[in-house]
This record gives structure tokens, sequence and C-alpha cells, in this order.
């Protein structure tokens, strides 16, 4: 499923040479490594074009048909195409399209349900929570009393028991369940039966499987949670984004708990883009690819166990692998600097056991590249030689580049 499209740098070109540069450099780079962040993709010209359209202009505080500006009768149209093609692909009552960014929709999703002081249980951070599941550098930590459950440290795997006996002892009113780093699909029933023995809320912040859920490629939060949070970037390949979905009685208090409580006016641009996005998620084509992300995750996962790094939970069922690659002699944080140099993009993570860092990969973008098992081969092999020593930046440089070459995200 490669992309082949063509990008028009010229109007900027001619006008801003100075920006135009720094955005043929970024396009440059993106071309030229490997991207292997689980949380990057590459959108469509569709969706950029969306993004670079004349709607930026506009302003649109509100809602369709109940706006505080004038003139929004056409964005209006976008909004509900954007909601409608949300609500249709993941099956839910309502969907809020509105939110800037993934941290944006949680933080909203706080203010629907929740007061300031109550108690919330979810993963915690060193396992996996984002900042906003109760980091003190963020809101959620200094607004609500966050209580965190964890990850066996064998297995890796969430510990659905430990869930239960917390949430029976701190009785929280919220029980959030997502991650930035878990591999595995969460098994959200469980959640909601524990949700419901305590009477809690269940918040679903599934930002990063949920374009596999829209391709059909893991299970849906949809059923189970009373919110589910999103980005609409990541595996969904839209804009930079969230979104909000839940049931029909709660959805008057998601949305103005987005707008006015905690956003001002809608970025129209954006909207479409998430519509655009929506649309392409709804594609036979896009449920291949959400297919071969989690068919290519795990061949990686597997090559590089081959290779020797301890890969978290023994695999993954998404896009999303986590591994030390300590056996090779060498810590998360100096992998990540060697692979960096060698035009192999990715991050580091926590890791289940201990304090070492791993490394945190995802094959959302290559995958959008066209890349397949053949070339996950190619990449674990690289990687692994880059960590050993064995391959010198500079020649392994060389072979990213021969590998992006052949398959360019962007032509033009
Ligand atoms: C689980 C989870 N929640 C929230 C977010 C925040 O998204 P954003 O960076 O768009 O605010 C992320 C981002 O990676 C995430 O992984």
């Amino acid at each position: 499923m490669p992309v082949t499209h063509t990008l028009e740098a010229d109007v900027l070109r001619r006008q801003d040479p100075e920006l135009a540069e720094i955005l043929l450099g970024e396009l440059d780079r993106q071309s030229t490594t490997l991207q292997l962040i689980a949380a990057e993709n590459f959108s469509s010209p569709a969706v950029l074009a969306a993004l670079g359209s004349p709607l930026a202009n506009k302003y649109a505080e509100g809602y369709p048909g109940a706006r505080h500006h004038g003139g929004c009768e056409i964005v209006d149209v976008a909004e509900r195409l954007a909601v409608d093609r949300a609500k249709a692909l993941f099956g839910a009552e309502h969907a809020n399209v509105q939110s800037h960014s993934g941290s944006s929709a949680v933080l909203a999703a706080y203010a629907a349900l929740l007061r300031p002081g109550d108690t919330v249980l979810a993963l915690g951070l060193p396992y996996g929570g984002h900042l906003t599941h109760g980091s003190p550098a963020n809101f959620s930590g200094r607004w609500f009393d966050f209580v965190g459950y964890g990850v066996d440290a064998e297995t890796g795997l969430i510990d659905y028991d430990q869930v239960r006996t917390l949430a029976r002892t701190h009785r929280p009113k919220a029980i959030v369940c997502g991650s930035i780093a878990y591999p595995r699909h969460i098994d959200y029933a469980v959640f909601r039966e524990v949700a419901d023995e305590v009477g809690a809320y269940l918040i679903a912040d599934a930002a990063h499987p949920m374009g596999l859920v829209a391709g059909g490629a893991a299970p849906s939060p949809v059923p189970y949670a009373d919110v589910v949070c999103a980005t609409t970037h990541k595996v969904l390949r839209g804009p930079r984004g969230g979104m909000i979905l839940c049931g029909a009685e709660l959805a008057e208090r998601v949305d103005r708990a987005v707008f006015p409580f905690t956003q001002g006016g809608a970025q129209m641009h954006s909207i479409a883009a998430k519509a655009v996005a929506f649309g392409e998620a709804a594609t036979p084509e896009f449920r291949l690819y959400a297919h071969q992300v989690v068919a290519n995750a795990r061949a990686l996962a597997a090559l590089l166990a081959a290779e020797g790094l301890v890969v978290t939970t023994g695999g993954t069922d998404t896009h999303l692998i986590t591994a030390d690659p300590a056996p090779l002699g060498v810590d998360g944080r100096t992998a990540r600097g060697r692979l960096a140099a060698a035009g192999m993009v990715l991050d580091c993570c926590a890791l289940p056991h201990g304090d070492a860092r791993g490394l945190r990969l995802g094959t959302a973008a290559v995958t959008t590249q066209g890349m397949g098992e053949e070339e996950m081969a190619s990449i674990a092999a690289l990687l692994a030689g880059v960590l050993r020593g064995e391959t010198e930046s500079l020649k392994a440089r060389d072979q990213v580049r021969e590998l992006t070459g052949r398959f360019q995200p962007y032509t033009g």
C-alpha cells in the first residue's frame, strides 16, 4: 500500500524560501530516515490539503447550528460530516471531533465526569500511563487523586487482579485504561466489570490503538467504556488532533466539557482533515493496512527477540513494541542515540521491570510506506548490528537510505 502523491511546495518556495527550506528539510528527513516512533505516521496528501485549506481562516466557536460566529454554514457541514463519519466508523452514538489533541480530549473527559479531588484509577506512569493519567507535572496529577495500577513484572501484562483490588480499596470515581506503551490488547470487558462493581466511570484512552480499531485489527473500547478518548493521528493516520466518543446520555456533558469549558474556537481545517481521515479509514484498503501494521509489528518483535533484545510481553498484538536492548550491551538511551545516528528514529520508554529504559518502536509509518515483513527483517538486522557495534553508523545510514529510497512516503 505505498502512498505516492505529489506535494506542491512552490507557493511557499516563492513567498518564503527560508521556511520552505525548513519544510523541505523535514520532508527529506522523514523520507530518508526510518520513522519507527510508535505515535507517528504519514498522513495522506488529502489530509494535508484539508489542513492547509481556507478552513483554517474560519472562527467557529460552538457546534454546528449553534455557533457564536457568523458565516459558519459551510464549516457546519464539514463538522457534521466528520462527526457522522466518526460515529459510523466506530459504531458510537456520539462523537466530538473538536479536541485539539489527545491530551485535550482526556482533559475534557475528566471535566465531563469528575470534580477536582476525585479519585481516579489509571495505569501508573512507570508502566506506560500517559502524562494525563496522573503525572504531578500535568493538570491531572494536580487536580485529581490518582491511584496507579501496574503490570506484572515478569509477563509485562496488566495485572487485572490488582486493578480489581485497588478499585475495591479506593472506590475511584473513574477508571482509565489506555497506555503510551502497552503492546497488547486491553481487556475492556474486565475493566467494565470492575468499573460496574465499584460504581466508577470507565474512560478508555485509546490514542494508540484507535487506528487499528478503525481497521478491524484491534478490539473496540466503544461498547465498554463510558467515554473513549483518542488521537486522530498515530495509526489512524489523520491530522494531529483528538476526538471523544460516548453514548447519547453523556453527549451534552462531553460537548460542554470540550467547548466552552476546556477549549475555545473549533479548528475547522483540522476537523475537515479528520473527516478526510475517517473517510479513508472506512475503506477496505485501510483494513488491509491496519492488519499489515500488526503483521509487521509481530514480525519485527519476533526478529528483535531472535537478535537478543528482551521484547516486553514476548511480542505484540498491535503496532507497538517495547524492548530492552541490555543483552546487546547497551541501555535504552544510548541505543536511541546510536540508532538516530544511523537514521533509525524511535523512542525510549519505561520497562516493566527495574529502572532501566527500554526502546519503544512502532510500525504504523513504515507500513504506510509499503514495507512488509521482508523489510522488517532488514530493519531488525540493521538495528541489532548497530546496537552490537558491528555495523558502523555511517554504513547503517547508507543502508537506511537505500531502504527508504525504495519506499518513499511522498513524491514530487
Ligand atoms: C495514551 C495517550 N493518551 C494521550 C496522548 C496525548 O496525545 P497528544 O500528544 O495529541 O496530546 C497520547 C500521546 O501519545 C497517548 O499515547
